[in-house]
């Protein structure tokens, strides 16, 4: 085996390391509201879910390589409320553009070209072009480390699920109806193609 040290390798390496191990990351596509009122879209694929007493799921938005917060965790942590949207393999080149760094205080919805709807139990819209969306209020920000490429791990409580008539089977997401893209390494994506699915039923003995 080659061993790395994670002690010894440079920050930019160990992002490359983690990005192409853990994967494929589904990608929380959150859409914030600030302080001011204006909208926010970007993409996270830092992403995940916890319990479901509460119904918990957590994202990181990471410290800028300049030290900066990115506008997501700034609006979270002005309004503590935001809603993941899912991304479909028709989204993605447009979910992408979402992930420029416009000026804060510019919409990723006007200049990308999305349709804000209005949520329901928060402040901060959903993205109407995609299928499935989770209303969600802040629980807490852990930060891990500090300065550039640090953590800053969203930890939120679902309020609100809003799923496409279509997708549904007996009143659940049905997973062979829709095609969500997962985030790999470098620049790279995975599609959970309906025809490239296969399921293992959980052990009945030892
Ligand atoms: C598919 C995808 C996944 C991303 N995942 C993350 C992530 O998990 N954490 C992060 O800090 N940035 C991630 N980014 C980069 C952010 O989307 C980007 O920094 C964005 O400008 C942040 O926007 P904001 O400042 O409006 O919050 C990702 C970008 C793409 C395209």
């Amino acid at each position: 085996m080659a061993e790395f040290s994670a002690t010894e390798l440079s920050k930019p390496d160990l992002y490359k390391f983690m990005t192409r191990v853990v994967v494929p990351r589904p990608i929380a596509w959150v859409s914030s509201v600030g302080a001011d009122g204006h909208y926010n879209l970007a993409p996270f694929s830092y992403f995940s879910l916890g319990g479901a007493n509460p119904p918990s799921c957590v994202f990181c938005p990471t410290t800028g390589r300049d030290g900066s917060f990115k506008d997501t965790l700034r609006n979270i942590e002005a309004t503590r409320e935001y809603v993941i949207n899912v991304v479909t393999y028709d989204l993605v080149e447009r979910m992408n553009q979402t992930s420029y760094t416009y000026p804060h205080g510019v919409s990723e919805f006007s200049e990308v070209g999305f349709t804000a709807a209005p949520a329901l139990t928060v402040k901060a819209p959903r993205v109407a072009e995609s299928p499935i969306h989770m209303e969600c209020r802040l629980f807490t920000v852990l930060k891990h480390g500090d300065g550039p490429l640090s953590s800053n791990y969203i930890v939120g409580e679902i309020t609100h699920f809003h799923v496409d008539d279509a997708l549904l089977t007996d009143g659940f997401p049905d997973n062979e109806k829709f095609e969500l893209v997962g985030r790999l390494g470098g620049e790279w994506y995975s599609r959970n193609a309906p025809g490239n699915l296969f399921s293992v039923p959980r052990p009945t003995k030892p």
